[in-house]
């Protein structure tokens, strides 16, 4: 039964208060809650305590153990008459056994916690909802050689030994918090320790907590924890609340991070990285995540979510915060490049498929389904129209004001752009429609031109489309950013400006064009839409070359490669690749340019995004025309891509000007394996065997595990023998041949699947082998069905360990309907057959069956 956003009622008693005792055991845990409970004035309702998975020991009120409690599926109902009682619980768990990694769990000997969304309720019985805000203190006791370290939120009290080996310590959290923040971490762990003083001179220690051998791998994740600290103070006007900042990382984590309190719980590859096992985008990666999580302090703790249908209030800005962070450590082009690129390969496809939903859902049966692209990426997207059309002045008067007037507090969607409203000064009723309407609009423009009168004419459309319940849409607020070029002259004909197009169909004049003008529009990637437009090839191109921003050039680029692609795999035959191959050249040998911009700007649509493009997807098409272009380019500019790979080499640094000319360089190097020239597979191996970071070696190896080379077997076994003990180095071992671009990557990957350091119960690891190939667009799509049959086998078998990491996995097969009709028969067929299976998880369940119908 589906929970509705419509169906909000606060919370009938609150918890002020509450003292936590664990006896930790990885077999099991006894926890013990002590609640200090408030009944809010009009209610009658009993008190009523969510759980799951746990074995009731006791139920104590007011200190008398009482026996007129009852449970009602998973939930504790505990008659109270009175305003204010003391309610204590005790429970066990079984962390060893907690295979879902939800809750108190065990990785690799380390136990810890993840409670957000539902977790909290698999440890003991609470209200377990964002809007119960509760001060924790913490007490755990645990066998001190196993365990020497105990942590848990806020600060540290007292600590001491007991008999038998065991020793505990006690934790307090100043700040109420939902029951999602909780954390504890029990384990033997080596501290990477430092301190950051704040703007108002308070000194915080910082901790990263992982293994010993891994302390070598921390510092990257510890500067960038204080380059966030800095940027948050400086650029939000926000400092950090408590004495003690911990980040803990562990091997086994459903996804990227989690912003606990004062103790933020690490995916271990979002913490560790050295140039010897990880490449430039992991350490990106590292930095981005580590400052996502704590900007968390301020959206998503201290001003927290009144229920999980506000879920984007806090992660559509906090994903909008570590943009702008990231933008400022490096080219804000090249990241506003990388975030666009990510929208489309995974945000997109959501908009147009069966699981669409609007930035705001309106119902869900398991809220873990909706930790998606669209609540992050493009929830993030719609922070910064707002930020766009406030200004940067006004729209930091309005982050201070909604930080001032919701702190300490659950606060929802409508709160914050109440915030906009109040301290813009502008009307955003309209613009609230992004909250609520689902679906990608696409945005039509046109400009025809009048020599004789010089005058200008913008003809601007938008259209969004039908998604799942939504049927009919209203016009949205669509700010875009938009200038005219002179096709002639190149000269600028207008001055940037912001167009709000509000309503289906709008039409701009402007006078005294005397040359005949070229749209540059959505600058910036001002509005998360498709833009339709009918520029020719040659002003693509001409946008390409002259543009004076960034993004627009590189999406005049995208477009004109986009547009020849998209003629290729309808007309299966040869298309003219002139311009394209003109913009690339061009881009090439144009010395003004940042060889990091350069890589992105020359690198083809993704499959998935061409595919995007078409009304029924033929992959093997989108597979030859894409093959077809690239190898035209490589061949045809090979002497340029040879001069981008043999040009002046960097040492290695993680910087901007280094880190961009690895990329060119693996890009050029992917170009010139495109050549098919026969030595593509010595190339790439003396760059695999010579490389001294793994931006080069990983590079090289994906470029060789494309290929069928001599040299691709014997890397692939160098690279594994290197990096057998390192977990998350094996991870590219498996993924990189999962994303192979081979016509046998299916067999490969189901041999894979049954190599002994293959495991599902890991989730880097599932995700790196089954989620990899999910997104190999022509792997998973093979024409015989053996890639749909695979995905579905491994999901079933999954879902039994780990529901919500299978889940997540699922979406590639509920795209059925963008496949002809032998695809999307094979495709159904396997979402039958997962919904059929007994004892499926409602997270399965609710992806499977939503995918059949929409
Ligand atoms: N709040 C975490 C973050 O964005 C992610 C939590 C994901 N939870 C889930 N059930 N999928 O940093
Ligand atoms: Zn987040």
């Amino acid at each position: 039964q589906a929970i509705r956003r419509e169906d909000y009622r606060p919370p009938a008693w609150t918890v002020p208060e509450v003292s936590l005792d664990f006896d930790l055991d990885p077999a099991t845990t006894r926890v013990r809650a002590r609640l200090e409970v408030s009944r809010r004035e009009d209610t009658v309702e009993p008190l009523r305590l969510d759980g799951a998975g746990q074995r009731l020991v006791s139920v104590l009120v007011d200190g008398v153990a009482i026996n007129d409690w009852r449970l009602d599926g998973d939930t504790l109902e505990v008659p109270l008459t009175g305003d204010t009682h003391v309610v204590e619980t005790e429970v066990e768990i079984a962390p060893d056994a907690n295979t879902q990694l939800m809750g108190l769990y065990a990785s690799n000997g380390i136990l810890c916690t993840q409670c957000e969304a539902e977790g909290f309720r698999r440890i003991t019985y609470f209200p377990d909802r964002p809007d119960v805000l509760a001060r924790y203190r913490v007490r755990m006791s645990a066998d001190k050689a196993r365990f020497p370290v105990l942590l848990a939120n806020g600060d540290p009290i007292a600590s001491g030994d007991l008999p038998d080996g065991r020793h505990w310590a006690e934790w307090h959290d100043p700040f109420p918090k939902p029951s999602y923040l909780f954390a504890l971490v029990a384990g033997d762990l080596a501290c990477n320790r430092s301190s950051f003083t704040t703007q108002s001179g308070r000194e915080v220690e910082l901790g990263i907590w992982v293994r010993e051998a891994d302390l070598p791998r921390t510092h990257h994740a510890l500067h960038a924890l204080k380059l966030s600290m800095a940027w948050d103070e400086h650029v939000y006007g926000r400092e950090y609340d408590l004495d003690v900042f911990n980040i803990v990382a562990v091997d086994d984590f459903n996804f990227g991070a989690m912003e606990n309190k004062g103790l933020n719980i690490f995916n271990s590859r979002y913490v560790l990285a050295d140039p010897d096992t990880a490449t430039d985008m992991d350490y990106d990666h590292v930095a981005g995540v580590v400052a996502h999580e704590y900007f968390h302090n301020w959206s998503g703790n201290r001003v927290t979510c009144r229920d999980w249908f506000q879920l984007s209030l806090k992660e559509g800005f906090t994903v909008f915060r570590d943009q702008g962070f990231s933008a400022d450590q490096g080219s804000a082009a090249v990241k506003r490049i990388e975030d666009v690129r990510a929208l489309r390969a995974s945000q997109f496809p959501e908009d147009a498929g069966p699981l669409a939903h609007p930035i705001r859902p309106e119902s869900y049966l398991e809220i873990s389904n909706f930790y998606t692209a669209t609540i992050y990426n493009k929830g993030a997207e719609i922070v910064r129209m707002m930020a766009t059309i406030l200004g940067p002045q006004r729209f930091r008067a309005a982050t201070d004001l909604y930080f001032d007037r919701f702190d300490g507090t659950a606060a929802t969607c409508e709160d914050f752009v109440q915030c906009m409203e109040d301290a813009g000064g502008v009307d955003l009723t309209q613009f609230r429609l992004w909250y609520s309407q689902a679906g990608t609009p696409r945005v039509s423009a046109s400009v025809t031109h009048d020599a004789g009168s010089g005058r200008a004419t913008l003809r601007l459309g938008q259209q969004v489309p039908a998604t799942p319940g939504q049927s009919d849409k209203e016009p949205m607020v669509i700010p875009l950013k938009l200038r005219l070029f002179g096709a002639a002259t190149g000269r600028p004909l207008t001055d940037e400006q912001l167009v709000m197009l509000n309503q289906a169909s709008d039409t701009i004049v402007y006078e005294g064009v005397t040359e005949r003008p070229v749209l540059s529009i959505n600058r910036g990637f001002s509005a998360p839409v498709v833009i339709e437009s009918d520029r020719t090839p040659d002003e693509l191109a001409f946008l390409s070359g002259t543009d004076d921003d960034p993004f627009a050039r590189y999406e005049a680029t995208q477009q004109l490669m986009l547009d020849t692609l998209v003629a290729g795999a309808i007309e299966g035959g040869r298309t003219n690749h002139d311009a394209v191959i003109r913009a690339v050249s061009a881009t090439l040998s144009d010395p003004s340019l940042d060889p990091a911009f350069v890589a992105e700007a020359v690198l083809l649509p993704a499959e998935g995004f061409i595919a995007d493009q078409l009304a029924v997807v033929d992959p093997e098409a989108v597979f030859a025309a894409r093959q077809a272009l690239r190898s035209d380019l490589a061949r045809q500019l090979e002497e340029q891509w040879r001069a981008a790979y043999d040009g002046p080499r960097e040492p290695y640094a993680y910087t901007p000007r280094a880190k961009g000319s690895r990329r060119l360089r693996n890009v050029a190097l992917g170009y010139l394996a495109a050549t098919n020239t026969g030595d593509a597979g010595k190339l790439a191996f003396t760059q695999f065997a010579a490389a001294d970071n793994m931006t080069d070696r990983q590079g090289a190896l994906q470029v060789l595990a494309n290929g069928d080379s001599d040299e691709r077997v014997a890397a692939l076994d160098i690279f594994y023998n290197r990096y057998a003990d390192n977990a998350l180095v094996l991870d590219k071992w498996f993924q990189t041949q999962a994303l192979a671009t081979r016509a046998d990557t299916v067999e490969i990957v189901a041999e894979l699947s049954r190599h002994p350091d293959f495991s599902l119960a890991n989730p880097n690891r599932a995700r790196s082998l089954v989620g990899a190939f999910g997104v190999n667009q022509r792997a998973l799509n093979r024409a015989d069905g053996a890639g749909y049959r695979f995905l579905a086998d491994q999901l079933i078998q999954l879902d039994k360990l780990n529901p919500q990491t299978a889940a997540k996995l699922l979406p590639p097969l509920g795209r059925w309907r963008r496949f002809d009709a032998t695809r999307a028969v094979m495709m159904r067929a396997e979402l039958e057959r997962i919904v059929a299976v007994p004892g499926l998880s409602k997270d399965l369940f609710e992806q499977a069956s939503k995918s059949l119908e929409g």
